[in-house]
Order: structure tokens, then C-alpha cells, then sequence
């Protein structure tokens, strides 16, 4: 296995998937990590991150001594990244230099020495550089591997201790053979088997379920027909059968006909037995009667859920006494926060997912929570989950009443709902479906005059909201062509009662968030 030591870099994250899609398992964890859970890990080389530190800033992130000590020691093959490059070299007595100029962006490196970490490379390449600071000097056993015309020291080795270094982002796309280089440091390097087989993780997980639940308890789980919550549940159901009770809450917030799809898929086609669907739409509208600040609704639908799931599991375990676990769909980077990760998102909107309730009594199983959503996803494929389900767009929690700006009512939702549906037809009959992170419609409240037929109108607007992202911390707006749009627009006017005006929405995240509120 190959540890990735965080830095603060917003690539720690990329760097593990990398890992993970030659084949080799790979976890995050804090820079300053103790030697015992080191030992623990055990891993086969370690790769530092960059992170937005300078080595010579006060309190910047060092290594810990007896951990590195070790390291060396043990000949742990280590690969340093940016802010991960220039701390080996502080740290061994080298030198560093802040540049005037910070470099950022694709540059031609040349390689003068291509063993093992170049290997079977081309002497000229692009890479892409992001830093402010450069190796000037190395220390004694270092040898420079590459340069480029900005940085005279864009990568080394020390072949003795198994220290290698990179200024550049081998992980990003934009270095087109950064795969290679991060192949050549895992297999040729830190001599790792490809063992990270998703078939074999499917097969292990479910034996880890079924000694853990054993012959008798059940589970509980709150479906909500996403993909983390849908495979936790057929991993789950896989493992113990119908010991597993799956709640599914209709919130009223959903997308149209969601409760009969999720309830035909796994009821119908996967044959799940405890699908308990309780539908709660009357109690959240009611609670969400004229409350039109954004974090109130959110607020108040997450409170809900919460009532209505510990309800529901009271009633099951009046008729099942057995129920002992709570499952939860939480995957890898629900769990890390690096700088990447810790969802900036999340301080500007409160989020609501499920997350257990601090009385209930039962223990979690987490079986995604070592894994990636692009995991997720090719496990979903594997264990039959059908892949309009398996590709799914983001759906947030508070549903449709994040799009539906101002009060939230039942007409308005029903009108959202039409035609949403219409987009996602059209969107999915242009073969772009796939194409885009997110797309969907919101209603603004807001009325304005039309004319059909021979008739005034006086309707809401419809905003079509459509981004294309890779983890949804930055977005921009997907480009559509506009004649698909016009075709949209017509067909939301036309059948949807209630909106008479369709517009598009051409704003960027930052500064505006994908959803609306
Ligand atoms: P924003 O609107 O913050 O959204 O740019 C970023 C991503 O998060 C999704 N989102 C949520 N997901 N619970 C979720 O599980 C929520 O409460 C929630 N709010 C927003 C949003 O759809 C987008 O993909």
C-alpha cells in the first residue's frame, strides 16, 4: 500500500485515486502521524503532498524526526511532491528558495536521468507546476534528475535512502505522463502487487458484514435511492438478506415519481423484502409552511428526517427486537478532510444527510468508507445496481426545497417537478446526460407577463441551472447548445401550468454555489 502524508495540498485526494487506479490501495492520513500507526500501516512507500506552505514560514509542516528517522532507517521508498519536495530537502540540509515569480501552469521538463522514476519516458515532457518556492542546493547523496527553464531542480533521487522528489504535479492531467511517473515510483520503486481488485473488495466486505452482524441481528438504513445509500444497501442485503430494513423517507421533496422508481428497483428488481417506505410529505410541508429563509428549511427538514427515521426504526424494532445496526453509505472523502476536501461548501450551506442520532442506541457499519465515489460507482455496476441509479446526478438532502426560492408549497413543487422531469428527458435523448455534474431547474418566484395563444399570462420563472465540475468545490457553467435550450424552454413553457418564461444560467461557482440556496 502506498500512504499519502497531507501536507495541505489540494490534491491529496487526486493523489490516492491515482494510486488506487493502477491497482494498489492508498490512504490519506496527517503529516504528523505517529510512529506506531507508521508501523501499523506498514506501507510499501510514502508519498508527501505539496500543501500551500513555505518550509521556512514559522510552524510550517515538518515531518515529525523520530518518524522520518524511521523512514530512512527502514528504507521506506518515499516521493515527494512540491510543498513534499522541498521538505526533504529542508530537512536534510539542503536549501530552498522563495522565486520572486511564482511559476504556475504547463512547463517542458527535460530529464538527464531517467532511472526508475523516468523510465521508459521521453527526455522532453509537460508538466505542471504550481509553487513559489525552489530547490537551490541539495544535500550530499542527492542527484538532480530533471529541470526546466524556470527551475534548475525539478526532481531527484537519493538512490541509498529511497528519497525521490518532484516539483511538478505528476497527478494532475495536465502531466500527460504523470501516471507513469507515479506507476514507475509504485511498482518499480516501492515494489507494490496490484491488489487493490474492487471483485475481491465486494467479496471481502460482505464476509466482514456477515461476522460482524452474525445469524441474528438486523440492520437498519436510511435509503434515499442515492448511489452511496443504494450500494451500501446491496452489499448489505448480499450479506445478511432480509435482516437488513431499509427506511425510505418521501419527504415531498423529491424529483417525480423517485419513490416508485427507488421502490420498483429494489422491492421488484432486487428483491429486497424490508423496504419500508413511509411517506411523510403532508409533515414536512406542513413544517416547512411559509419559512422561506434557506438554512431555516434546511434546518427544518433535517430535524425531520430525524423524527420520522427514529419513528419508523421504533416501530420496526417493536416487531424485530434484533436491530442492533445503524449502516450508513459514508465514503473516503466524507471522512478525510484535507484541505481539498473539508467541503467549503459545507460552511456556507448546512448540509443534511443522514448521520446517526445521537440517542439511538445502535452501533454504524460503514462498508464505503475506505472508498472513492468513482469506487462506489463501479461497485454499484458490479453487484447489478442498473446504471441510470449508478450514475445519478447529486441530489442534495433538502431535496427540491433548495430550488424552490421562497416558500415551498405543494403546487410549486409539483410544477419544479414537470419540469424537471422535461430537462433531464431532453438532456438524457441529447446524449449529455453523462457529460454534466449537475443539471436541473429551480423556480423563482418571481411573476412576469407572457402570452399564449390569444391570452396574457402572469407566471413564474424557471431557471435552468447546468454545471459541469469534477468535485463539485469549483463548477462552471455547461456551455449547452442553444438550440437544445430553446427546445427545452419551448416544451417547459408549453406543458408545464405555471411557468411562462424559461432563463439559463450562465454563473460560475465561485462566486455562485450550484445549488440555489
Ligand atoms: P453547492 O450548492 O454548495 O453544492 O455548490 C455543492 C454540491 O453539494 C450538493 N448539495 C448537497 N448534497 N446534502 C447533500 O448531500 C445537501 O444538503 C446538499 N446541498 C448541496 C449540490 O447538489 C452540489 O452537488
Amino acid at each position: 500500500m502506498i500512504l499519502v502524508l497531507d501536507f495541505g495540498g489540494q490534491y491529496c485526494h487526486l493523489i490516492a485515486r491515482r494510486i488506487r487506479e493502477l491497482g494498489v490501495y492508498s490512504e490519506i492520513l496527517p503529516y504528523n502521524i505517529n510512529l506506531d500507526l507508521l508501523k501499523e500501516k506498514d506501507p510499501n512507500g510514502i508519498i508527501l503532498s505539496g500543501g500551500p506552505s513555505s518550509v521556512y514560514q514559522n510552524n510550517s509542516p515538518k515531518i515529525p524526526e523520530a518518524l522520518f528517522k524511521f523512514i530512512i532507517t527502514e528504507k521506506i521508498p518515499i516521493l515527494g511532491i512540491c510543498y513534499g519536495f522541498h521538505l526533504i530537502i529542508h530537512q536534510l540540509g539542503g536549501k530552498i528558495q522563495s522565486k520572486e515569480d511564482k511559476e504556475y501552469g504547463k512547463t517542458n521538463l527535460t530529464v538527464i536521468e531517467p532511472d526508475l522514476l523516468f523510465d521508459s519516458l521521453e527526455t522532453n515532457q509537460i508538466v505542471w507546476m504550481s509553487h513559489g518556492d525552489q530547490v537551490v542546493d541539495l544535500p550530499h547523496g542527492f542527484e538532480k534528475l530533471a529541470y526546466t527553464s524556470n527551475c534548475p531542480i525539478a526532481a531527484y533521487k537519493d538512490d541509498k535512502n529511497k528519497l525521490f522528489g518532484v516539483q511538478f504535479h505528476p497527478e494532475v492531467t495536465n502531466t500527460p505522463n504523470g501516471m507513469k511517473i507515479l506507476e514507475n515510483f509504485t511498482f518499480k520503486i516501492a515494489k507494490c502487487k496490484k491488489e487493490w481488485i474492487l471483485q475481491d473488495w465486494i467479496k471481502k466486505s460482505i464476509e466482514i458484514i456477515r461476522r460482524k452482524v452474525g445469524n441474528e441481528d438486523r440492520v437498519i438504513l436510511g435509503l434515499s435511492g442515492g448511489v452511496d445509500s443504494s450500494v451500501t444497501a446491496i452489499l448489505l442485503h448480499k450479506a445478511i438478506k432480509d435482516r437488513l430494513h431499509c427506511i425510505f423517507v418521501n419527504n415531498g421533496l423529491l424529483r417525480k415519481n423517485e419513490e416508485f422508481n427507488v421502490q420498483k428497483t429494489f422491492k421488484d428488481k432486487l428483491g429486497f423484502k424490508n423496504f419500508h417506505y413511509v411517506n411523510a410529505e403532508y409533515m414536512f410541508l406542513n413544517k416547512l409552511k411559509d419559512v422561506e429563509d434557506p438554512e431555516e428549511k434546511r434546518k427544518i427538514i433535517g430535524h425531520t428526517f430525524i423524527e420520522v427515521f427514529e419513528e419508523k426504526t421504533l416501530e420496526i424494532e417493536s416487531e424485530f427486537p434484533h436491530i442492533k445496526y445503524l449502516a450508513q453509505g459514508t465514503i473516503y472523502p466524507d471522512r478525510v478532510e484535507t484541505a481539498a476536501t473539508s467541503n467549503a461548501a459545507a460552511k456556507i450551506k448546512s448540509h443534511h444527510n443522514v448521520t446517526l442520532p445521537a440517542d439511538m442506541k445502535l452501533e454504524l457499519i460503514e462498508p464505503l468508507k475506505d472508498l472513492y465515489k468513482d469506487e462506489v460507482r463501479k461497485i454499484g455496476i458490479q453487484l447489478g445496481l442498473p446504471e441510470e441509479m449508478v450514475y445519478r446526478h447529486p441530489f442534495p438532502g433538502p431535496g427540491l426545497a433548495v430550488r424552490c426560492i421562497g416558500p415551498v408549497t405543494k403546487d410549486r413543487l409539483d410544477t419544479l417537478r414537470e419540469a424537471d422531469r422535461i430537462l433531464i428527458e431532453e438532456i438524457r435523448n441529447a446524449g449529455l446526460y453523462r457529460n454534466l455534474w449537475q443539471i436541473f431547474c429551480v423556480l423563482i418566484p418571481v411573476k412576469t407577463v407572457g402570452v399564449m395563444g390569444d391570452y396574457r399570462t402572469y407566471e413564474y420563472i424557471c431557471s435552468i441551472r447546468a454545471v459541469e465540475s469534477i468535485d463539485a468545490m469549483t463548477a462552471n457553467f455547461a456551455k449547452l447548445d442553444w438550440e437544445l435550450l430553446e427546445k427545452i424552454g419551448t416544451r417547459i413553457i408549453n406543458e408545464v401550468k405555471g411557468f411562462n418564461r424559461v432563463v439559463y444560467d450562465i454563473s460560475n461557482k465561485p462566486p455562485s454555489t450550484i445549488e440555489y440556496e
